[in-house]
């Protein structure tokens, strides 16, 4: 019988003998954008695009922000590989899907994880456009199941080393960067005001509809992570009006330089 844990890697390897096929050199750092980040990837130079829709198993996104191709460049003087779209659990995408290019990054070869996304700011004293680096998570959803030991600790997961990189690079770039908890929930809805409430009291400085499963993943592989945020909207009470997924891909759109002379700043320090 075919295990389903099986049937998982051998799609890896056979997405992985694609891209190398393709002339993809093995990278050092993978790197996933959020809603509204793909012009990350603009501008990139040398970068060789491989869409998703050539790579065996790859999992398809249908969301609207997410461009959907892999991406092999040279970021901060590091071999790259970025994923330019993701899938998520609201889609009705499984465990493995929503995992697939981490357990592909690791197979790869990579050694750094960078997540990255756009999620709502719990925290009063932060701003629409503002970066924030995650230091925790809360798993409001959590669906990494393909862990090697079936459990795993999480503590440590945003690695230490790789945040004081970044608050480094966001110095030297004079780029606002917070800190705080990020909190996935499941979605496909942004948060009612009680919801919002719930996540401030649980120590959410920020809340999105991704990242937790792929870091899960990610840190269970033994991949260091490095995770930023990019708050779009931040819902407080009495400003609250209800969040648009149009409000949070215009401000992808405004804050993707930032997070590429952040990351790029802070992968030449590695
Ligand atoms: N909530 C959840 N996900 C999000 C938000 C939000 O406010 N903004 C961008 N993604």
């Amino acid at each position: 019988m075919t295990h389903p844990r099986d049937t998982c890697s051998a799609a890896v390897s056979a997405a992985m003998k694609l891209l190398l096929d393709r002339g993809l050199e093995r990278p050092e750092v993978a790197v996933v954008l959020g809603s509204g980040l793909s012009s990350f990837v603009d501008g990139l130079g040398d970068a060789l695009v491989v869409p998703y829709t050539d790579i065996p198993g790859f999992p398809r996104t249908a969301v609207s922000g997410h461009r959907g191709a892999v991406v092999g460049c040279t970021l901060g003087g590091k071999r790259t590989l970025v994923f330019s779209g993701r899938v998520h659990h609201y889609e009705g995408c499984s465990p493995d899907d929503v995992t697939f290019s981490v357990l592909l990054a690791a197979e790869l070869g990579a050694g750094v994880f960078v997540v990255t996304n756009a999620s709502g700011g719990i925290d009063p004293g932060f701003d629409v456009g503002d970066l924030m680096l995650i230091s925790d998570q809360i798993a409001a959803v959590s669906g990494a199941r393909r862990l090697p030991q079936g459990t795993f600790r999480m503590a440590g997961a945003y690695s230490e080393r790789l945040r004081a990189l970044a608050r480094r690079a966001a110095a030297d770039r004079k780029i606002v960067l917070r800190e705080g908890v990020y909190m996935g929930s499941l979605g496909p809805t942004y948060e009612t005001p009680a919801e919002i409430r719930m996540a401030r009291l649980m120590g959410a400085s920020a809340v999105g509809m991704s990242t937790v499963s792929e870091v899960q993943a990610a840190h269970s592989r033994g991949l260091d992570v490095l995770g930023i945020a990019l708050l779009t909207n931040v819902p407080l009470p009495g400003r609250f009006h209800g969040t648009t997924h149009e409000e949070v891909l215009e401000a992808g759109r405004l804050g993707a330089g930032a997070l590429v002379s952040l990351v790029s700043n802070t992968l030449e320090r590695l």
